[in-house]
């Protein structure tokens, strides 16, 4: 199951649509990839304020799939390091080139056998094309 909370006074993001597309659908596929059958994902947005009118547009993905264990968590961003028998290992580090290209954070944080929880944030802005 799939539940969304999604703030709708994010502000303006300056992004490629194209590939924040490609960002997100990379991070709800490793969830989707992780979850046992019947298990929710949860997909939340919300602004949090930075200093001199800036903010942070973030979007988290969790899941309470397999989680990774402690000493891999370090390699998920390498390119081709993958666990899966069909993975190419491309879908996080691509996923961190474009949000870093995009000036923003995306962070991982998980716990074996509890889920992982996906944290991408994005520079926003009250007022739409400021910064674009
Ligand atoms: N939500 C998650 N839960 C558990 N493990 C994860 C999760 N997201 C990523 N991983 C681990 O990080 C590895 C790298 O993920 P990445 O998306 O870069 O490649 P992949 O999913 O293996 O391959 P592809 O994206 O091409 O299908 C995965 O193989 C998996 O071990
Ligand atoms: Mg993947």
């Amino acid at each position: 199951m799939l539940t969304l909370a999604l703030d709708p006074g994010l502000g303006y993001v300056a992004l490629d649509r194209n590939k924040i597309e490609q960002v997100v659908s990379a991070v709800l596929s490793n969830a989707i990839d992780a979850s046992p059958a019947g298990s929710t994902i949860r997909i939340a947005s919300a602004r949090h304020p930075g200093p001199n009118g800036s903010s942070t547009a973030s979007v988290q993905v969790q899941d309470a799939g397999r989680g990774i264990p402690r000493e891999r968590l370090g390699t998920v961003f390498t390119l081709f390091a993958t666990t899966k028998k069909s993975g190419t290992g491309l879908g996080l580090a691509l996923a961190q080139k474009i949000v870093t290209a995009h000036d923003g954070t995306i962070t991982i944080s998980s716990h074996e056998g509890e889920g992982t929880v996906v944290e991408i944030g994005l520079p926003s802005h009250s007022v739409a094309g400021v910064g674009a």
